[in-house]
């Protein structure tokens, strides 16, 4: 369904992007030591050569953070500014309180209104639509939303199968609503599909099958994934989300100057733009680096393309996710 505002009152913008990746590189040498599997392997199926682990000390929100205060620096944005944040992650630092407010204590953000969005890899950009309707409404200008994971505590490092594929870190974005801007959000598209629950989960953990005693040698409080399945669900739901936005937003694939697309596995990335005709060179992929950061992975992405140059002011950019739930998104920007 397209999720774009009949008629926005404000124009919503992104002033600033941050990223924070921690320092421990885990590459595919290092995993061949871990589990039987192969650089070759992990290279030709997915493009993934390595990616970060976060320190034992440090936390999701403390990723969060970093990545926070990079995107309030580049906006010029101080911490009492702010008067939301919006953190999307699976791997929150605890049940409860959310991440968003362990983010807010550390920020010294003490105006914000804080939660947090769980939608997967689709996070981030559900965390951007959420705040685009809470600016649109009038009632706060200045959001702070945040991906941040630390998915290495809930990987499952005897899994060949998933082990390979996730990593830890964070991006961010200060997101304001201004009367009149060009650099704006000009169309969105969310969806869920709840049927799929079971091809992608952490089964375990919650209520619906605490750990006990019994079962804490299961692993049943790590990732659980039917790879092909996700891949095909995968590629269809982002391709379509795509081109929903487009025709939303009155635009064509040829006008796309960069998608930054979800980043889990090259081949997933090569079918969405294959069936969009953009070429590679309009496509930022940085999953060779850093994995499956889930909800982190597209807003570390802009923030990358943001500070390369890959992207600048007047293009016109694709953002598209998809993650467990199953869940997708899809925006597109005047950068
Ligand atoms: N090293 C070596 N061999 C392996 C490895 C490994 N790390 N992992 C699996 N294999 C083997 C399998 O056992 C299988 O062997 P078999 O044929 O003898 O049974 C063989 O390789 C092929 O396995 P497939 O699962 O068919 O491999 P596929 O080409 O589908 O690639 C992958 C697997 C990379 C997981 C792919 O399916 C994929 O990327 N899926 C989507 C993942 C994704 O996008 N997730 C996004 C959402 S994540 C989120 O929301 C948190």
């Amino acid at each position: 369904m397209p999720d774009t505002p009949k008629d926005d009152l404000c124009h919503v913008t992104i002033l600033g992007t941050g990223s924070y990746l921690p320092e421990k590189v885990l590459t595919n040498a290092d995993l061949e030591k871990m589990v039987e599997t192969s650089d070759d392997w992990i290279t030709s199926r997915t493009g993934i050569k390595e990616r970060r682990i976060a320190a034992p000390g440090e936390a999701t929100s403390d990723l969060g953070t970093k990545a926070a205060l990079k995107a309030m620096e580049e906006a010029d944005i101080g911490a009492e500014e702010i008067d939301l944040i919006i953190c999307a992650t699976i791997s929150p630092d605890t049940f409860f309180p959310s991440t968003a407010c362990y983010i807010q204590k550390n920020l010294g953000a003490k105006n914000a209104v804080c939660f947090d969005i769980s939608a997967a890899c689709a996070g981030f950009l559900y965390a951007l639509q959420v705040a685009r309707h809470f600016l649109n409404t009038g009632n706060r200008k200045t959001a702070l939303i945040i991906g941040a994971e630390k998915l290495s505590v809930m990987v499952n490092w005897e899994d060949r199968n998933t082990c390979v594929l996730f990593g830890d870190g964070a991006g961010a974005a200060i997101v304001q609503s201004r009367e009149k801007s060009d650099r704006k959000i000009i169309a969105s598209v969310m969806g869920s599909d709840g049927n799929q629950t079971a091809i992608l989960s952490v089964p375990g953990g919650g209520s619906a099958c605490p750990i006990t005693p019994a079962n804490a040698n299961e692993k049943l409080n790590t990732i659980s994934m039917q790879g092909r399945e996700v891949f095909k669900h995968a590629v269809n739901a982002m391709r379509d989300a795509s081109m929903q936005a487009l025709e939303r937003a009155g635009l064509t694939a040829a006008d796309v100057a960069m998608v930054i697309p979800h980043q889990a596995n090259a081949r997933i990335i090569e079918a969405i733009t294959d069936r969009l005709g953009i070429p590679a060179e309009r496509t930022f992929v940085n999953l060779h680096k850093y994995g499956n950061t889930s909800a982190a992975a597209v807003a570390i992405a802009l923030d990358e393309a943001n500070k390369s140059g890959a992207i600048k002011p007047g293009d016109i950019v694709l953002l598209v996710a998809f993650g467990a739930g199953l869940t997708w998104a899809s925006t597109i920007i005047r950068w």
